[in-house]
């Protein structure tokens, strides 16, 4: 059994307003797949689902890991995170008072995590040398760049399996969307993570993707096996930008 994420035909929304209508999509072991949409297609409301924290009214979510089947759609949060999907959320949420070193401390929560500290420590460090050069620094008086990178190894921190990263460019220069996409794809390949990420930044997130869906108004309208097919023009245009074919 190849491990794996398995999301099929999620539906799910707040109250009476369903925002996710029968998405299905997948994510295995050590490949980064990218779930493009412009502003309030349900992109962030997907992961929350993911997660628990939005209920999935119809469809499933299966962890499929080692020979395991697990059913991730009734589960509570810290169970799923225990599983090992681990979340870098939109906006990072670091705790700002506390130095970065904290941060990332606090990342190791998760008991198999604890385990493997001084490794992922190490790792971060390695990866982001700029946060071992801040450690001691607080998080909150970090630049946005330098928050995204803080978030990310706090993440790796918690040891995941599986890395969700909502709009890891959101607020951040060209440069710093190219080096944290360039971390992300490093992490990805040292760990054989598999990684979800959410983005809005088609270029720069299609150079680091494998495979890719796009969401429209909370329904899947493109699946790319292959990352090439998103980088077609057509595509961009009627799936991505909703603006259908322009005639010639
Ligand atoms: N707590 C909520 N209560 C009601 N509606 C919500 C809630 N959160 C999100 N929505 C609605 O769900 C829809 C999808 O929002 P979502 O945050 O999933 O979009 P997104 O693709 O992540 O957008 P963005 O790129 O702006 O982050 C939007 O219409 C939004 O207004
Ligand atoms: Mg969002």
């Amino acid at each position: 059994m190849a491990n794996r994420l398995i999301v099929d035909n999620a539906v799910a929304g707040y109250g009476s307003v369903r925002v996710l209508h029968g998405v299905s999509l997948e994510i295995r072991e050590n490949e980064t797949v990218v779930l493009l949409g412009t502003n309030g297609n349900g992109k962030s409301t997907l992961i929350r689902t993911l997660f628990g924290l939005t209920e999935l009214t119809r469809g499933s979510i299966r962890l499929e890991w080692n020979n395991e089947s697990i059913d991730l759609s009734r589960m509570a949060t810290e169970a799923i995170i225990d599983l090992g999907l681990i979340l870098v959320p939109e906006g990072r949420r670091l705790f700002s008072e506390l130095t970065v070193e904290e941060n990332l401390m606090l990342g190791a929560f998760r008991s198999g995590a604890r385990k493997v500290l001084k490794r992922n420590l190490d790792l971060c460090y390695e990866v982001f040398p700029i946060v071992k050069a801040r450690r001691k620094q607080r998080a909150g008086s970090m630049s946005g760049g330098e928050q995204q990178m803080v978030a990310l190894c706090r993440a790796l921190m918690s040891d995941p399996r599986i890395l969700v990263i909502d709009e890891p460019s959101v607020g951040l220069s060209p440069l710093f969307v190219k080096r944290t996409m360039e971390a992300i794809d490093k992490l990805k390949k040292e760990r054989r993570l598999a990684v979800l990420m959410t983005e809005q930044n088609f270029k720069q997130a299609i150079r680091i993707a494998d495979r890719g869906y796009i969401i429209q108004h909370g329904t899947i309208v493109f699946v790319a096996e292959h990352v090439a097919d998103l980088d077609n023009s057509d595509v961009i245009r009627t799936a991505y930008l909703g603006l259908g074919k322009v005639a010639a």
